[in-house]
């Protein structure tokens, strides 16, 4: 087996309910399969600056470059959302531990299990088939680009940048995965008024010549917006931008059945980072019913992107799907048509994906 030091940072919100979800099944996996998996914990986000200040602690940060990957729940607070005037605010934790450990392609693989087929607002018949690979750029764009207020408060302006390097090693990392999977590829960008959109299309050309057996596909973003919803089948790798990408995958959730349903990959330099896509749901946090497939779904990506585990990782996702089939299901999953099905609530649907993997 394999020894592996594993850091988890629930966060907040109902980060803390499910991660808990995902370290089971990951000490589930390591008993089962003879590996040997230790667990750190760390703080980040409110919770962290309820604590120390900051909403990423120099100790956490300490902690997850000396861990071999990370598992993070959510991160956020309604408290925030309401007063943009607050200097520091959760988000900026997960911005900063994203930039410090240099995680700039997150993989957001989106993926509809057949039982959730009625559980989604889209067409079945629209919907059956589709198997995205998101390639959203983490670490650049308009989040790191430098931001301004004016003295006299009256303008605000965030500076969207990429650079040449940034972009093609993005490009690189998706045609790769193009090329394991359906050997198309689609990039996202806004190129017919963005100059910083132009440079993206650009490096995505030059790439895409090392690459002739993938077919490669332009796509604005209000477009690509569009086709996601009229014929999800079409994509196969989608890459594009920090910011388009994070809108265009949460509208992608919706192919998957829900935003409780998907997980996510940051990597990069080098320690992975896995996290749900999924916010802190502050509506829900300490009732108990948000969905914890997300999060194990994160563990199952895990094991098979950061420790090269793919029958244990498989073995995870054919757990959930086991768990779907027997119909159970979390609020966000279940609707009119769930019959003979059991709506339960965090730990109950937990448990079951644990019974399943035994
Ligand atoms: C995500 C989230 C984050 C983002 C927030 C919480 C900063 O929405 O991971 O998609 O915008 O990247
Ligand atoms: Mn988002």
């Amino acid at each position: 087996g394999v020894v592996k030091k594993i850091l988890v940072i629930p966060g907040d919100g109902i980060g803390q309910e499910v991660t808990a979800w995902g370290q089971k099944v990951l000490v589930s996996i390591a008993q089962n399969y003879k590996h040997e998996f230790t667990f750190e914990e760390g703080i980040m986000g409110h919770v962290a600056i309820e604590a120390t200040g900051e909403p990423l602690p120099d100790e956490t940060l300490e902690k997850a470059r000396n861990s071999d990957a990370i598992l993070f729940g959510a991160i956020g607070h309604a408290k925030y959302d309401n007063d943009p005037t607050l200097k520091v605010r959760p988000e900026q934790g997960l911005l900063k531990i994203r930039k410090e450990l240099g995680l700039y392609a997150n993989l957001r693989p989106i993926k509809l299990f057949d039982e959730l087929l009625e559980a989604s607002s889209i067409k079945p018949e629209i919907l059956r088939g589709s198997d995205i690979l998101f390639f959203r750029e983490l670490t650049g764009d308009v989040y790191f680009g430098e931001k301004k207020r004016s003295d006299d408060r009256q303008s605000a302006s965030d500076l969207m940048i990429y650079h040449r390097y940034e972009v093609e090693r993005i490009a690189r990392k998706a045609y790769e995965a193009a090329r394991t999977r359906r050997n198309k590829l689609c990039s996202v960008d806004k190129a017919n008024v963005l100059e910083a959109s132009r440079l993206w299309r650009e490096v995505m050309q030059e790439v895409a010549k090392d690459y002739p057996d993938v077919e490669t596909e332009h796509m604005f973003i209000d477009n690509a917006a569009m086709q996601l919803i009229k014929d999800p089948k079409r994509f196969d790798v989608v890459v594009t931008g920090n910011l388009f990408g994070d809108i265009l995958t949460d509208e992608a959730s919706q192919i998957a059945g829900s935003m409780g349903m998907l997980a996510s990959a940051s990597v990069g330099d080098s320690t992975g980072f896995y996290e749900p896509i999924h916010g802190s749901a502050h509506d829900i946090a300490g009732k108990g019913i948000a969905n914890p497939l997300a999060a194990i779904l994160s563990a199952a990506l895990m094991l098979d992107i950061s420790f090269g585990l793919k029958t244990e990782s498989q073995r995870v996702i054919k757990a959930v799907e086991a768990t779907l089939r027997q119909g159970f299901r979390t609020m966000d999953i279940a609707n009119k048509h769930t019959e003979n099905g059991f709506i339960m609530g965090t730990d109950a649907m937990g448990a079951k994906v644990l019974e399943n993997l035994n």
